[in-house]
């Protein structure tokens, strides 16, 4: 019961940001009539990819700067430096998620003209998809070889964890423009419900990485007692207090990884795995032996993780304590899969607003 009071005291703060939210304002009619003039697109795509079922997008408002924000020099092209840059992976199996984060991210900004998104790709071309859902965004799509992680990656607990491009974000700053110096990488089962660019303003010090920490959860059960054992392998973290933290969110400062090296560095580890079992999850661990004690610390509200429930018995979580600037579906449930079979877990609700797929179409 208390949960309940809970709850609907968050869903009605949410509506209220919903209903406050300037951007939300800035629709125009003229959008519902100019939305015809790229029916040909839709069809040019089903008619090419007539193999494969293109899931159908409902088009999202197309949504405006307010009062206050960086102006954007020239065309606002890649390199401009009033860009927030946001990189997501775009595959078939998450891509209802990857739009509704979308949607989120720029219904909640004040400056969504300024966000530069890049996509990470290694299917399909869904740039049509992309630019047919979300008229003005600006966005990239880069495509990510298979081939790259393919013979590094060994076979794990969940074989969710095994797609290639799973690890796309261990290669961001190889990928992505040389002059985008910071980037927000995000998991496709989260929505964003504050403005990204508070995220974006992360202070990182001398850290090349941010994300929220979590020091009191058992770091030893992230590897395994042979890596325990070998000191060669453990001493990686003598002089470090390494805490977990969840990789769906993070903020990346480019330049450093570049300079460092750090994308060798993930793949040494990985390359270790292979040969001598290390640990047991896919591309979380990497990331822990690189980065894990030399991490800027971010508002734990900024990473609500575990929404997607057990991995073991699908159970629906709730909320953690605090305030809620991102939800976060990790875990073996996604939201659209329980909305579909309808037997929702009560916080998919919060995710039903951004979701923009058209089932019947
Ligand atoms: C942490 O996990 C390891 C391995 O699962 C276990 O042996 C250890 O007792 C745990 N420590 C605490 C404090 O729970």
């Amino acid at each position: 019961m208390q949960w309940i009071i809970r709850f609907s005291g968050f869903v009605s703060a949410a509506l209220l940001m919903i209903v406050l939210a300037p951007s939300l304002q800035s629709f125009h009619p003229a959008e519902a009539i100019r939305s015809h003039s790229h029916s040909h697109h839709y069809y040019y795509y089903h008619h090419h990819q007539i193999t494969r079922n293109i899931p159908s997008y409902r088009r999202a408002s197309t949504f405006r700067n307010t009062v206050g924000c960086k102006p954007i020099t020239g065309s606002g092209d890649v390199c401009d430096p009033s860009l927030v840059h946001v990189a997501l992976t775009l595959d078939f199996e998450y891509l209802r998620g990857s739009i509704a984060a979308v949607h989120s991210i720029l219904q909640h900004s004040s400056c969504p003209e300024n966000i530069f998104f890049h996509f990470l790709v290694s299917d399909t071309n869904l740039k049509t998809l992309v630019s047919s859902t979300f008229p003005k965004l600006k966005f990239k799509v880069y495509y990510f070889d298979p081939e790259i992680v393919r013979n590094l990656i060994s076979t794990s607990v969940r074989h969710a964890l095994e797609q290639p491009l799973n690890y796309a974000r261990n290669y961001l700053a190889d990928v992505l423009e040389p002059c985008v110096r910071r980037v927000i990488y995000l998991d496709s089962d989260l929505v964003v419900v504050d403005d990204i660019t508070k995220l974006w303003n992360t202070k990182l010090g001398q850290k090349t990485i941010g994300a929220p920490e979590y020091c009191h959860a058992n770091f030893t059960k992230y590897f395994t007692a042979r890596f325990w054992s070998n000191s060669l392998y453990s001493s990686v973290f003598s002089d470090r207090n390494p805490c977990y933290f969840n990789t769906g969110v993070m903020v990346i400062d480019l330049a450093k990884w570049r300079l460092f090296g750090y994308t060798k560095r993930i793949e040494k580890w990985m390359e270790i795995q292979k040969s001598d079992r290390i640990y047991e999850l896919g591309s979380l661990p990497p990331f822990l032996l690189v980065f894990a004690g030399n991490v800027a610390p971010i508002d734990h509200g900024w990473n609500q993780h575990g929404l997607g429930g057990d991995n073991v018995h699908g159970s629906c979580r709730e909320l953690h304590p605090g305030p809620v600037s991102l939800l976060h579906w990790s875990g073996s449930g996604k939201p659209w899969l329980r909305l579909d079979s309808k037997q929702p877990c009560p916080l998919d609700a919060l995710w039903a607003p951004y979701d923009l797929y058209r089932s019947s179409d």
